[in-house]
């Protein structure tokens, strides 16, 4: 059991953590406190700092997740992050799990896998200047362990609900029950880490290798759902690319 401060508590991946994650004591927040959920705005430097004080790890989930005007982007994910990885230092935290995502590497193809999937830890290619904020984010997780020894996991999630949406989730869903066994995994991990953040999707084409190697075992299948979801159309461009549509959308619009 260890102690966890999570941030972004309220949101979607937030609630189905907190239903999974019960063997741990988990202090929950968001920028929108609730039930169970104390505030905290993840740019208050100072809070932050308090927040951290006799905590095991941080799951950081809280900030902006979709496209959005840079300087927000900046401001939220950016800088949020830095006080995440400050105050975790300050207070001898010795492991953060950072929500990246695969709009970090959304312009990568399907061309650009190999035999085993494109690797978890293919150089950031973002599509977005959500994508931009994550692959900031990534970076100065490397910061903190580089420097400071942190642990520190990144998890480029791909499309993570209750079900699969669309086509493209059959590729890239990510189950409520397997992200909680990836947070899991990533709670034990050393180093520093990219990690696809992904179910054990039949048409899965980006690696199972970083996942692996932290013990991470997934265990759902969107193929359950092909026939709702229908085919997608190997011609558009979402269904070439690791980001889908965002790489299409305008830069900065929310
Ligand atoms: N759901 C997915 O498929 C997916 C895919 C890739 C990456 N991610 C990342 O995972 C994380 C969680 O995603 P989600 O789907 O739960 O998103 P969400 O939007 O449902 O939840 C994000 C939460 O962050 C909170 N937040 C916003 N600004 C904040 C601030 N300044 N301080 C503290 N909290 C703040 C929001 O109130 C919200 O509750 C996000 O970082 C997102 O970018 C999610």
């Amino acid at each position: 059991m260890a102690v966890i401060l999570m941030t972004g508590a309220s949101g979607s991946i937030g609630r189905m953590l907190r239903q999974r994650l019960g063997q741990h004591e988990l202090r929950l927040t968001d920028v929108r406190a609730g039930e169970g959920v104390e505030a905290l705005d993840v740019t208050d430097a100072a809070a932050v700092d308090r927040a951290c004080r006799g905590v095991d790890a941080v799951v950081h989930l809280g900030g902006i997740s979709g496209e959005g005007p840079f300087e927000e982007v900046l401001a939220v994910n950016v800088r949020g992050t830095e006080r995440i990885l400050q105050a975790a230092h300050h207070n001898g935290v010795p492991r953060v799990v950072l929500a990246s995502s695969n709009h970090a590497v959304g312009l990568y193809e399907r061309s650009d896998a190999g035999p085993d999937g494109l690797p978890d830890d293919v150089p950031p290619r973002p599509d977005s200047y959500y994508g931009w904020s994550k692959a900031a984010m990534e970076a100065l997780g490397r910061l903190y362990h580089d420097r400071h020894g942190l642990h520190v996991v990144c998890l480029r999630i791909g499309s993570c609900a209750e079900r699969p949406a669309d086509p493209r989730d059959l590729s890239v869903w990510l189950s409520p029950d397997d992200v909680a066994r990836l947070v899991e995994a990533s709670l034990t991990a050393t180093g520093w880490r990219l990690v696809w953040g992904v179910s054990a999707n039949t048409r899965r084409w980006w690696s199972t290798a970083g996942g692996r190697a932290i013990g991470y075992v997934p265990r759902d299948d969107a193929e359950e759902w092909a026939a709702e979801v229908g085919e997608p159309d190997p011609a558009a461009p979402e269904h070439r690319l690791v980001g889908g549509t965002m790489p299409t959308g305008p830069l900065g619009a929310a």
